[in-house]
């Protein structure tokens, strides 16, 4: 139970008794609208709709049995929080309180709900991402046992003119049908985040993509999802000798191809190799993420 300050007329706090909902309960236009009104105020504006939630779910393996939703006595909605699990891994995702319920232990609540479901569901191990600048978030992730690894790097780039020019010992070769499966099959020389792991992208069937061949023989890919505006979704997997050399061939033949198109990059690890060329190539850094981890005992 959390007591809260209101306006009422003696002075004495109303005690409030939070009841804790699965999210399975409402639909992904409620789920969209819960999410939008706890990040009125977010740092990075990310508004969600029901179809756009539904995909996310979907494409990340969210278990909305296991996910949260946090209301007051009367049913309305104060905060959430979901959860989504591979093999024996948990991630969460979309936390969130509104603005108007923040300090009232609700995130505890959450992080604790959450947490709890990780172990029931014999999870060993738990993941989650935090924008860099968001000290609040960080603070109760720290607190709840999670530290900090990596930072991931979200990048955009504008359809824009091609000034880099491609090595020409590496050859790139469009991929289709069961290329794409076994590329997504691989064990990539850069871990992925959740978000570009092979799970995330095997959920759809929009994706495509191009492979390199280095005359040494080493070879790279990148794939992605394009749609009819916008490339995003990207998985890489390239040789870190040859990061630079094969991104630039990779990428100046995927905006060659699709000039008009703009591309959404969420997730490269910024200390990877290969940012230089990415940078070259025309994307510019929108923001950062963390990777927290926390292990389960
Ligand atoms: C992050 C968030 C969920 C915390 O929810 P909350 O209900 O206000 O948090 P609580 O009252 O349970 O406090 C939990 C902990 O968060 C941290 N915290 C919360 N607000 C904080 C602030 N303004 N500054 C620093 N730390 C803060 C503290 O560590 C606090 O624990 P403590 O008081 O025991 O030290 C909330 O601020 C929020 O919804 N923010 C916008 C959405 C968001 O950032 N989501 C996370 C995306 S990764």
């Amino acid at each position: 139970m959390v007591v809260l300050d209101s306006a009422t007329t003696t002075s004495q706090p109303v005690p409030i008794r939070w009841v804790m909902r699965k999210s399975s309960d409402y639909n992904y236009d409620e789920l969209a609208h819960i999410f939008n009104e706890t990040r009125i105020d977010y740092i990075v504006p990310m508004p969600m709709n029901g179809r756009r939630m539904e995909d996310y779910v979907r494409d990340y393996d969210v278990d909305l049995r296991n996910s949260l939703i946090v209301t007051d006595p009367d049913g309305h909605p104060a905060g959430m929080g979901m959860i989504a699990f591979r093999e024996q891994r948990a991630w969460l995702t979309r936390l969130g309180v509104v603005p108007h319920l923040r300090h009232h232990k609700l995130g505890h609540m959450l992080m604790t709900g959450l947490i709890e479901r990780a172990y029931a569901l014999f999870a060993k191990h738990i993941q989650l991402e935090v924008i860099v600048g968001n000290e609040p978030a960080k603070r109760l992730f720290h607190r709840h046992g999670f530290e900090g690894e990596r930072e991931l790097s979200i990048l955009n780039r504008p359809p824009a003119r091609l000034e880099t020019q491609p090595a020409d010992d590496i050859q790139v070769t469009a991929l289709e049908g069961e290329a794409l499966h076994l590329c997504l099959a691989e064990q990539r020389h850069t871990a992925p985040s959740w978000l570009d792991e092979s799970a995330s992208l095997l959920k759809s069937e929009d994706i495509t993509g191009f492979s390199a061949c280095h005359r040494d023989g080493s070879s790279g890919w990148v794939l992605f999802r394009k749609a009819r505006f916008q490339m995003s979704h990207f998985a890489i997997n390239v040789p870190p000798t040859y990061a630079d050399a094969m991104l630039t061939a990779l990428f100046h033949t995927i905006h060659k191809s699709y000039p008009s198109l703009d591309a959404k990059m969420e997730n490269f690890p910024a200390a990877a190799p290969g940012m230089a060329a990415l940078q070259k190539i025309g994307y510019i850094e929108v923001f950062r993420r963390i990777e927290m981890h926390r292990d389960l005992r």
